[in-house]
C-alpha cells in the first residue's frame, strides 16, 4: 500500500465527494461493492459521522433506489425526528419496501443476535426477487454481537452477508470500536475502511491483520483525533484523510 506522506486534511464537503460515497455504500455489483467498516474508540464520533455520509449520499441520483436500514442496539439515531424508529422486522421490511432510510431497534438483549440475522435474511430474500434491488445493512456497535472478535465466529447469517452480498445488491456496513473486533473473514471482505481516534494497539492489529501499511496506519494514530477521520482504500490501497463533519442533533 502507498505511503501518502504530508497529505493536508481535506475539508469535507460530501456532494463533491460522491465517488467516495459511492465506493463506501452504493451496493452496485462493482468492485467497491464490498462491506465498508467503521472503526474507533467509544465516544470518538463514529455514529454522528456515519449519519452524516449515509445523508450526504441520499441527496445523490445514484442512491435513488438505495434501500438503507440502520441498526442500532443503543436504540439511537441521527437522522432526524422524521425517521421513526421500528421495533419489529416485519414492520422494518415493509418499511424498506417504501422508503429510502428505515431504522430497526431490536429492543431484547437476548435476542440481539437472532434479530439482526433475520434482518440479513429477509433483507437477501427481498434481493432474490428484486434483481435490481440495492441494500445497506448497517450495523451500529456491532462489537456487542457474538462473533466480533478477531478470533471470533460471526453467525452464518453475518457471513453471508459479508461474502455473498456484493453479488446480490447488499452492502453490510459494520461499525465497530476496534479494529480488532472485525472478525478475520472481514478481512478481505471489505472494500473500505473508515478510521477515527485509534489506539495503537489497534493499529498494530491492522498492520498484522490486514497488511496496511506500516509507516501511514503509525501517523494516523496522532493525525486522527478531534473527530477527524481516514477512508483507507483496501482495493487499491491509499488513505484520505478529511476534517470532521458538521455536528448537529
Ligand atoms: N464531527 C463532530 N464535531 C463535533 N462534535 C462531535 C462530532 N462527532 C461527534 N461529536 C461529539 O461526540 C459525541 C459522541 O459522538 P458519537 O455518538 O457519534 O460517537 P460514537 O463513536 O458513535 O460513540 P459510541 O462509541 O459511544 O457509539 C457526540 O455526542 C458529539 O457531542
Ligand atoms: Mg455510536
Amino acid at each position: 500500500m502507498k505511503n501518502e506522506e504530508n497529505v493536508v486534511l481535506k475539508p469535507v464537503k460530501m456532494t463533491e465527494n460522491s465517488q467516495l460515497l459511492k465506493q463506501m455504500f452504493l451496493p452496485d455489483g462493482g468492485t467497491y461493492a464490498l462491506g465498508s467498516s467503521f472503526a474507533a474508540t467509544s465516544g470518538s464520533g463514529k455514529t454522528t459521522l456515519l449519519s452524516h455520509l449515509i445523508k450526504e449520499s441520499l441527496k445523490l441520483d445514484s442512491f435513488k433506489e438505495v434501500r438503507f436500514v440502520y441498526v442500532s442496539i443503543k436504540l439511537e439515531h441521527l437522522f432526524g425526528d422524521e425517521v421513526k424508529p421500528l421495533s419489529t422486522l416485519n414492520e422494518t421490511f415493509k418499511s424498506m419496501a417504501k422508503n429510502n432510510l428505515t431504522v430497526f431497534y431490536p429492543t431484547d438483549p437476548t435476542n440481539y443476535e437472532t434479530d439482526v440475522d433475520n434482518l440479513i435474511e429477509g433483507v437477501f430474500n427481498m434481493a432474490n426477487v428484486n434483481d435490481n434491488g440495492q441494500y445497506v445493512i448497517i450495523v451500529d456497535d456491532c462489537n456487542i454481537l457474538q462473533g466480533f472478535d478477531n478470533r471470533g465466529n460471526p453467525s452464518p447469517s453475518m457471513k453471508k452477508a459479508a461474502i455473498a452480498g456484493r453479488s446480490k445488491g447488499v452492502r453490510l456496513i459494520t461499525i465497530c470500536h476496534r479494529i480488532g473486533n472485525m472478525p478475520r473473514l472481514f478481512n478481505g471482505n471489505i472494500s473500505g475502511l473508515v478510521l477515527m481516534n485509534v489506539s495503537k494497539m489497534d493499529i498494530e492489529y491492522a498492520k498484522k491483520v490486514f497488511g496496511l501499511e506500516v509507516d501511514m496506519m503509525e501517523s494516523l494514530i496522532d493525525e486522527l483525533t478531534d473527530y477527524k477521520w481516514a477512508y483507507i482504500d483496501m482495493i487499491r490501497g491509499g488513505v484520505m484523510r478529511f476534517n470532521p463533519v458538521p455536528h448537529s442533533k
